[in-house]
């Protein structure tokens, strides 16, 4: 299975939790691990160069740091972009039907926050990005979601570490 990491984070050398994933990422060859921002600091995303790299591959996974119950701007151009129709939607659009798509993300707060009795879960918050998979006809899988990212604790880390390399790998 072949596997595209998309990492959005806006400034991933400063970043924990995001750079210890794409950095553990990384050591696996059938994994292709893209900093978005590095790739594309003005935003002005290569539509086409994007589109025909991931009609390469199986598996699609979106890495972000959760900004706002929501997603970094940048990732939410690349939907707007990259999602174009007549590929990823409208009769001829079928570029990525089939394909599974994982979201992999952290929220700052700690989980008892995203419980629901006081908010939403991250299950409701995600449903944007969970429609938009149904729309594209791409396989929705469950979310990687991690907590308590802000000042997160070395051991928890590399547990989220080790726990994401394993869904990439798929060893279950
Ligand atoms: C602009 C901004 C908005 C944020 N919004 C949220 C939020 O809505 N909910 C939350 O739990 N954490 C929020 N955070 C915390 C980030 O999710 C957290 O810093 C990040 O997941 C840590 O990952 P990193 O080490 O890769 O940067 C926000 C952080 C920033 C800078």
């Amino acid at each position: 299975m072949r596997t595209r990491v998309l990492v959005f984070h806006p400034d991933l050398q400063s970043s924990t939790v995001n750079k210890a994933l794409a950095q553990e990422a990384r050591k696996n060859p059938e994994l292709d691990v893209i900093g978005m921002y590095a790739k594309y600091p003005d935003f002005n995303i290569d539509v086409k160069a994007e589109q025909e790299a991931l009609e390469q591959v199986d598996r699609i996974v979106l890495q972000f740091p959760v900004y706002w119950y929501s997603v970094p701007p940048l990732l939410k151009k690349w939907f707007d972009d990259v999602l174009a129709y007549g590929w990823a939607y409208g009769s001829q659009g079928t570029a990525l039907h089939g394909k599974e798509l994982l979201i992999a993300a952290g929220f700052g707060a700690g989980e008892e926050a995203y419980q629901g009795d006081s908010g939403y879960t991250a299950e409701q918050l995600f449903a944007p990005l969970h429609q938009t998979s149904n729309f594209i006809g791409t396989t929705w899988l469950d979310p990687f979601v991690m907590y308590g990212t802000t000042g997160i604790e070395q051991q928890r880390l590399e547990d989220y570490v080790s726990a994401y390399v394993r869904i990439l790998s798929d060893i279950k």
